[in-house]
Order: C-alpha cells, then structure tokens, then sequence
C-alpha cells in the first residue's frame, strides 16, 4: 500500500463538494481528485475550490479526475448516489445505490487502486458492505462513515442540555446509520462524571431529557431534509475528522461502519461502533460492556441491517 495522502472523492453532490471545501480548509490532503459522472459539475468544484486557495492553511491540490486517476489515491471516498427525499427513510435507497455502487467499486479497482474507501452514501452500512465485497480488500480498508455524524450530534445536545462544550461530553451512537440505532447511555459522561449519576443527582435533569435528546439525534436528518432537502455539512465535518485520522495515523477512536466477526455478539454485517482508526484503515474494534438493554438494541439494529442486505449477498 502506498503512504501517501492523495484523496479521491467519487460524486461531487451536496455531501462530496461540501467535503471537499472542509478539506481544503483544514489542509489534510496534499492532492484532491474530483471524479463524477457529471464532468461540468466536478470542474465546476474544482475551479471554485481553487479560486479559494489562496486563503487556505495550506496548498491543496485540486483537480479533475476520471475513475483512472483513482491508481493515484491513498483514500477513495465515495458520496456518490442517490439521496433521501422527504418522506424516504435510508434504507428505502438501497436497491438504486447498491446498482450505482458495483460500478463505482468496480471502476475503482480496475484502476490498480489499493489503498483504503471511506463510504459515506446511504444507507451507509450496507453500502459499505457492499463496497468491501465488490473491492475484494481487506476489512479493514473498507470503512463507512456509520454512525460518526449521529455521535457527533448526541454530543453537541448533550452539551448543550448540561451546558458544557460537546468536546468534554463523551458518548456514542452506535448501531445502524438509521432508525434503529442506539444512544449508549449506560457509559456516556460529561469530564468523568456518569451521565446517569448527573440525572441522578441534579434535579434539574432527568431520564426523560435524555430519551428526548436521542429522539432528536436520529431523527435529525429527517428535520434536516425536511427544512433544506439534504443534510451536508455536518456529514462533511465527519469525514474531514476521519479522513485526519487515517491519513496522519492517529489511531483514533471514532464511531464508524466496520465489519464485525462476532464482536458484540454478531457476524458478517457492516454496523457502527466504536473502532481505532490509523493509517490503515480500521486497527482495532473497540468492544464496549453493554448493558442487557443495549445489548439488545444492537442486536436489533444488526438484524435490521442484515434482513436488508443478505438477500442481495
Ligand atoms: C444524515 O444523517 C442523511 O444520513 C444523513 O444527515
């Protein structure tokens, strides 16, 4: 595998352009190859980023590519695919993108590529999945964005309910990019202190807050849509933060979509939980101690995933 830190980003939409401007900002990348069937749209992105270079941190370099220059790539990340509508939940996208997705991976992989994919289309999970089978790559180079956005948003309303910079609030969404994920209560904190114990003892908090505040986070992007048509920025943040901790090594702990092989009691299913995130790919699963209720959320999560994909697989 090359070590390098050329990103390609496949599909140019709302969700990849936005990525795009958010790398550039932040500087991770030396090279960005813009690919999408829509060539005006993707050169269109590429002028426009450019023209913005000047004020960025650092020099990115951007250009237009075709599924060829994918050879060249460290990371792929794929945002191409069709989009919820109001009223569509992420799963009802599955038939449309996985025939979008065979030729996308195929295309990719004829190019000599190998290095690692970041998916981040819906439904997430079994598009990852999908990804992973049609590349042929290892586990652990196929990662999906999971549940990294709906953890980024459980955080920022928790610290807002207890009044406290979401940084310090540490807690996940795992399961299913979707409606059948799960908020981890039993282990959120706010610096330390147990979120439970913070209910417990401070009147002014209280279970039903917290069960309001996971209503909220998953079905924001229902709200989103609801009031704008699409959801971008905040996914664009995510895969910003995970392409950083891919291309600099960090080793990471962030919320993705990773192949699990009877962690958390399941096999064989893409699903978002907590995972070490270094330069390749996925190091480690991070297998966090449930509680009996949770355990069994996940579970359910898991099924419904798997009820969508096996017949496909
Ligand atoms: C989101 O959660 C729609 O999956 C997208 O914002």
């Amino acid at each position: 595998m090359t070590k390098g830190n050329c990103v390609a980003i496949i599909g140019t939409g709302f969700v990849g352009s936005s990525y795009a401007f958010a790398l550039m900002n932040q500087g991770i990348a030396d090279e960005l190859i813009m690919i999408d069937i829509n060539q005006e749209k993707a050169l269109g992105d590429v002028m426009d980023l450019n023209h913005g270079k000047v004020f960025a941190p650092d020099l990115t370099h951007i250009r237009y590519g075709t599924y060829e220059d994918c050879i060249h790539a460290d990371l792929v990340v794929i945002c191409a695919g069709a989009n919820q509508k109001q009223g569509e939940t992420r799963l009802d996208l599955v038939e449309k993108n996985l025939k979008i997705f065979k030729s996308i991976v195929e295309s990719v992989m004829a190019s000599g590529f190998d290095g690692i994919f970041l998916v981040a289309t819906n439904p997430v999970d079994i598009l990852t999945y999908a990804t992973w089978k049609y590349s042929g790559l290892p586990k652990e180079r196929v990662i999906g964005s999971g549940t990294i956005l709906d953890t980024a948003r459980f955080r920022y309303m928790l610290g807002d309910y207890f009044n406290v910079a979401p940084n310090n609030v540490h807690a996940y969404i795992i399961g299913e990019h979707g409606d059948s994920e799960l908020p981890v209560y039993s282990l959120a904190d706010v610096g330390g202190v147990p979120v439970l114990k913070m209910i417990d003892r401070d009147r002014r908090y209280s279970r039903e807050d917290l069960d309001d505040i996971f209503v909220q986070v998953r079905d924001s992007a229902y709200e989103i849509i609801m009031s704008k048509g699409a959801t971008y920025y905040g996914i664009a943040m995510g895969l910003v933060r995970l392409t950083k901790a891919i291309l600099r090594n960090e080793n990471t702990i962030l919320t993705v979509s990773t192949y699990l092989e009877g962690e958390y009691g399941e096999k064989d299913v893409y699903i978002g939980v907590p995972a070490i995130v270094n330069r390749d790919g996925i190091r480690e699963i991070v297998e966090l101690e449930l509680n009996e209720e949770e355990q069994h959320l996940f579970h359910h999560s898991a099924e419904t995933i798997n009820n969508i994909l096996k017949p496909y697989f």
